[in-house]
């Protein structure tokens, strides 16, 4: 587990475009989120995972990050503002898919949806149709450009939403639980389509998610939530699922890869650490058992 520093996190010394300290917020029936402990950041570029249980605080969290609640204490700061108080100047900079995406569907076709935010800012239309078009391509989602929101199923209307959080080329992405509905295809394409995101265009990506699986896949650093938002634990999936105790103190289970080369280790002493990608496994696993090499 990491001290309270505040030189940790991916690309450290790389433009903070994310940082929580200590911040709370009471719900109007006393429910309080403390989201303390170690502070929350997220420079530029950086693909970071927020885990927890259910109703630790991870949207309580988004939701500070979006300016959607205004914290008691504390400080949040996005791209070096307050973005409560200062979202105007910061808002074309974001793109955001919400836990629940029938919050953000609201035009009457998905295209019209998506080429909202151009419209919004003041593209001239066509320009705010092709791009709306391209984001569309970019989430493999084009034949449903003429289809109503609300008629779609859950998976499709988070690709409709990612779309729309896509449209305007955002620095920041704030994905709240994307993989809900997603068939294994569309995860594993959402996936592929993060990493393109972060590793080509820089674009920093904060996602909260209980598709521990995909932790070591999209994350380059995870902070993990203990039940009422201390900010318990953080560290690369490398550091995070390899140690029991670790993951035994978030509450948070293992990837099945992990638990297998933990119960490989019980067995026989000499397996090798756990692997976190089944490449990795795979590779791990031939060194160990001395299998021939492929051919
Ligand atoms: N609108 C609300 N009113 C009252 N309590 C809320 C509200 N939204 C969230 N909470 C409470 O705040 C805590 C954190 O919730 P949330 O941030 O949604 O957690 P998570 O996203 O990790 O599941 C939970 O105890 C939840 O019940
Ligand atoms: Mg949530």
């Amino acid at each position: 587990m990491k001290e309270h520093t505040h030189d940790h996190g991916p690309l450290a010394g790389a433009e903070e475009i994310v940082r929580i300290s200590c911040i709370r917020h009471t719900y109007e029936d006393g429910t309080s989120v403390h989201l303390c402990g170690l502070d929350f950041l997220a420079h530029t570029g950086a693909r970071i995972a927020v885990l927890g249980p259910n109703g630790a605080g991870k949207t309580t969290m988004l939701f500070h990050i979006l300016g959607l609640l205004r914290s008691q204490e504390g400080e949040v700061k996005v791209f070096g503002v307050s973005p409560a108080d200062e979202w105007p100047s910061i808002r074309r900079r974001i793109g955001v898919v919400l836990q629940n995406v029938d919050e953000q569907l609201l035009a009457p076709t998905v295209i019209d949806d998506v080429a909202f935010s151009p419209r919004q800012y003041g593209l001239s239309e066509p320009e705010a149709l092709e791009r709306a078009h391209r984001a569309l391509g970019l989430l493999g989602i084009e034949q449903l450009a003429d289809r109503v929101p609300h008629g779609l199923s859950g998976g499709e209307k988070r690709k409709v939403a990612l779309a729309g959080a896509l449209v305007m080329d955002p620095e920041l992405l704030v994905l709240d639980e994307p993989f809900e509905g997603l068939d294994p295809t569309s995860r594993t394409a959402l996936l592929g389509l993060m990493g393109t995101l972060a590793t080509e265009r820089g674009m920093t990506i904060v996602m909260s998610t209980h598709d521990i699986d995909s932790v070591p896949e999209f994350a380059d650093y995870a902070y993990v939530l203990a039940p009422g938002g201390r900010i318990a634990l953080s560290g690369t999936p490398e550091e995070l699922f390899a140690s029991a105790d670790v993951l035994a103190e978030g509450n948070i289970e293992p990837p099945i890869l992990a638990e297998l080369f933990a119960r490989l280790k019980e067995r026989d002493a000499s397996a090798p650490s756990p692997a976190l990608s089944v490449t990795q496994a795979v590779e791990a696993l031939t060194a160990w058992k001395g299998c021939p090499e492929p051919r």
